[in-house]
Parts: structure tokens; sequence; C-alpha cells
């Protein structure tokens, strides 16, 4: 925990009360206001977190207004370049990039954990057929924790680490298997001898009857989409995370709580959102109306795929992932893609139109990784597991370090009652 280098002071009801401020190695002071209430009386009021620290961390920091991401201190366009997913997770869990022993090692010991227990094939088979995929790898997520007893007590710092390698490697065959049986096609289990792209991509593509050869600039691609999602600070599901962690709950459950909140489209789900918006503009000529609709008031509408509530001025992610829309459209031949050409112009209007340069709406991570994602030959329905599959190193990282922090306790925020004071039952033939 830092230490306070100065105070804030708080003037209520002619009384003073000073507040500690802690400063960060980057980033804007914090005032602690853990005692206020005990010294005060007083609540703080604040949905959505926007001004609320509800931790310390050392793994991610973004600075908004310089579009900078950090993952341990590296930009994460240099780890998009010259990284790749797995000594990403590496740099994540453990907080400093790898030697090449330690990243074998590391490479290993993911390889080794990548098959699922083969009785919860039969957690697949019980969900519908069109069951999204999301909603069975919510369930199946939860229920690892019924399947992998050993590595359930939180207390227990190997168990701790064996249920962090666990997540981390079954992920992708969870997604796969989601997928293929969704699709109606038998699972494909995964192959120790791929890396940790290919392997996925082979699991979802591969049928009994053809084999798949895994095209090394797409599964490049693949890795670069899990990199570009590893972690992304105290976001929606990460914080939905340490809230389920902090009243002791197994890991896997914990990771469930954060599958199921990433799943919303203004979280994670906004990918899938966002294709489904371009398809439906379908031609550049509908791109005002679109605008129209967006910054219209009375129409809940919102181009998905823009804005965020950190970045005000570029997302790096998008940044990059726009490059890689190019590169993999290119490698696959496929020229004047129609949605391509609408995300294009979209984005160019957009950014010309003052109501998303005033309000900073920039495009966001989603705008552009559907369109890869679909070209990859992913439905839509898809877009949304691949996040949830790339961000558990970030919800295990961010999980075990706050399992680790002796400021740890249950989360319980307070709340502004507006409902009414306490009145006497009435008898229903009074009412
Ligand atoms: N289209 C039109 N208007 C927008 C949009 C949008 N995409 N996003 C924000 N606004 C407006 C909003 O109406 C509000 O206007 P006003 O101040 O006049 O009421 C203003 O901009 C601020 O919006 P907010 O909802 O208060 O901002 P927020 O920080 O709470 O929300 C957000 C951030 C990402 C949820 C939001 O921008 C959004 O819904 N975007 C579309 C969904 C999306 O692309 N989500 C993916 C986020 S990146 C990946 C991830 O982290 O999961």
């Amino acid at each position: 925990m830092a230490e306070s280098t100065k105070n804030a002071t708080l003037q209520l009801d002619g009384k003073s009360f000073d507040l500690p401020i802690f400063s960060p190695t980057v980033g804007p002071d914090v005032i602690d206001i853990r005692k206020l209430y005990a010294n005060a009386g007083v609540f703080t009021y604040d949905p959505g977190f926007t001004s609320t620290a509800a931790c310390d961390s050392t793994i991610t920091f973004i600075d908004g207004d310089k579009g900078e991401l950090l993952h341990r201190g590296y930009p994460i366009d240099q780890l998009a370049e010259k990284s790749h997913y797995l000594e990403v997770c590496y740099l994540l869990l453990y907080g400093d990039l790898p030697s090449a022993q330690a990243l074998e090692d590391f490479e290993n010991r993911v390889t080794n954990h990548t098959m699922l227990h083969e009785q919860m094939q039969y957690f697949f088979r019980g969900f519908r057929r069109d069951a999204h995929p999301m909603a069975i790898m919510v369930g199946v997520v939860g229920a690892m924790s019924a399947f992998y007893h050993d590595s359930t007590d939180i207390t227990d710092a190997w168990q701790r680490e064996v249920a962090s390698i666990r997540l981390i490697a079954k992920m992708p065959t969870i997604a796969a298997w989601a997928y293929k049986y969704h699709t109606g096609q038998p699972f494909v289990y995964p192959r120790n001898d791929l890396d940790y792209a290919s392997n996925f991509l082979r699991m979802c593509f591969s049928v009994p009857a053809e084999e798949y050869e895994v095209n090394p600039i797409l599964s490049r691609a693949m890795d670069r989409i899990f990199t570009l999602h590893a972690d992304h600070e105290q976001n929606a599901s990460t914080s939905t995370v340490r809230l389920a962690s902090s009243s002791g709950a197994n890991p896997f459950a914990c990771i469930a709580a954060g599958v199921a909140c990433l799943w919303g489209p203004a979280h994670g789900g906004a990918n899938q959102a966002c294709l489904e918006m371009l398809r439906e503009i379908g031609t550049p000529d509908r791109i005002p109306e679109f605008i129209d609709r967006a910054k219209d008031k009375n129409d809940p509408f919102r181009l998905m795929g823009f804005g965020h509530r950190v970045y005000k001025n570029f997302d790096p992610r998008a940044k990059v992932m726009k490059q890689s829309a190019d590169e993999v459209l290119d490698l696959l031949g496929i020229e004047n893609n129609p949605t391509l050409q609408v995300a294009k112009e979209l984005e160019v209007a957009a950014l010309a139109d003052p109501y998303f340069t005033e309000k900073k709406l920039f495009p966001n991570v989603d705008f552009y990784s559907g369109i890869i994602l679909e070209a990859m030959g992913f439905p839509t329905s898809m877009f949304t597991p691949i996040f949830a599959l790339s961000r558990t190193v970030g919800w295990v990282s961010q999980w075990k370090e706050m399992i680790g922090d002796p400021q740890n306790k249950i989360g319980r925020p307070r709340q502004l009652y507006l409902g009414s004071t306490a009145r006497d039952y009435t008898d229903i033939e009074k009412r």
C-alpha cells in the first residue's frame, strides 16, 4: 500500500476532516476516504465508480488522454508487435517479462492443462443447440469448480497457481467446444504440439472428415487479438471478479461472474453488436441516417464500437486492430469487403462530426476486431467468447493480486437511500 504524502481537508458542518492523499507512480492522486464515515458520518456518492479507486494495483495502467495502455509498464503496441499472448500472460501474472527458460516452463505448464475433464462434455450436451456460446461459457466455467476441487482453496498459494493455469489453459477448449456444440459439429480435442492461438483455431475449425491447416498469418492475427484483450485495469468484468472474490468465493465461480458481466453490449458484447450494426447499415449511403440516430437523445441507439469510459483521445488497441484487419483481409484476398468499407467510412464521418469529437467518442477495440474475426470464419456469436478467453488472464492476475493484498475486505458499497421512511404495514382490506 502506498504511503500518504499530503492531506485534503473536508469542511463539513463547521468541522474539518483531514483525508490522506496517495500519489500513484503515474496517474492522478487518490484521496483516501476509508475513514470518512467513521469520522464524519457521511458517505460519498459515485454511481459507476467514475471517480473512485476500489483497490491499488500494479498490473495495468491506462492514460485515457494520451491513449496509453501499459501492462506492467510495457506499452500495448510494443507487446502486440514484439511479444505474443503467452508471454504477455506471464508478464501480467508474475510482473516481469520471462527469461527464455521461464517462458518455456510456463508454456509447458499451460499446454499440459488444455484438456477438459471428460465428464464436462455432458454439461455442454445439456444445453440447447441454439444456446449462445456465452451462455454455455458462463455455465461451464462455473462448473469447473465441481471438477477441480483440488484448486479451489484460495488460502493455499499452490492451489491458486494451479487454478490460474487451468483457467488460462482450458478457456480456449471451453470456447471452441461452445462453438462446436452450437454448430452441431463434434468436439475437437486440443493438440499440445500447437501454439495457443493455432490450437484454438484448430479446435474451432477442424472436423474429423478434414484436417485443418493452420495458416501462420491467421494464427498470428488470432494471437494478437488475444494479446490486445488480455487486461484492461478495473473495467466492469474485472471489478465483478474482484467483488465476487472479495467474499472468498472459489476462482472458477469468480471468473464465471466475470464472463457473465463481459457479455453485456456496453462491454465485451460490443464486438458482436458492432458487426451487426455495420451489417445493418449495409452501404455507406446509409451512414448519415445512423449517425443522426446515435445523436438523437430520444433514440436509445448508440454507435457500437465507439466511446470509452477512460480513453478520451484514442484507444491504442483500436489502432493495432485496424492494421491487423487490413493485413488479414489482404491475406485472405478479401477485396472490397462491404462491412470494412462501411466501418472505414463510418469512422471518418463520425470523427468529422462535432457531436463525437466534443464528447471525445473514438473507435474502441471492438470497432475493428469483429471484421477480422468474421474474415477468419467466426460467426458473430463467437466474438464475445473470444474476448472472454483473452481476458481470462487479466481476471486471474487481478484476482491473484487481490487475494494476496492485506487490504482485501469484502466489497460492500453504501447507498444514497431515497425510498420511504419506516411505515406501518396496512392490512389488505384497508389499502
Ligand atoms: N454513440 C453515441 N453516443 C454516445 C456513445 C456512442 N457509442 N457513447 C457515449 N455516447 C454519449 C452519451 O449519450 C453521453 O451523452 P450525454 O453526455 O449527452 O448524455 C456521452 O456520450 C457520455 O456517455 P456515457 O454513457 O456517460 O459514457 P460512459 O463512460 O458511461 O460509457 C461506453 C462508455 C463504452 C459504455 C459508451 O461509450 C458506449 O455505450 N459505447 C458503445 C458500446 C461499446 O462500444 N462498448 C465497448 C467499450 S470498449 C471494450 C470494453 O471495454 O468492453
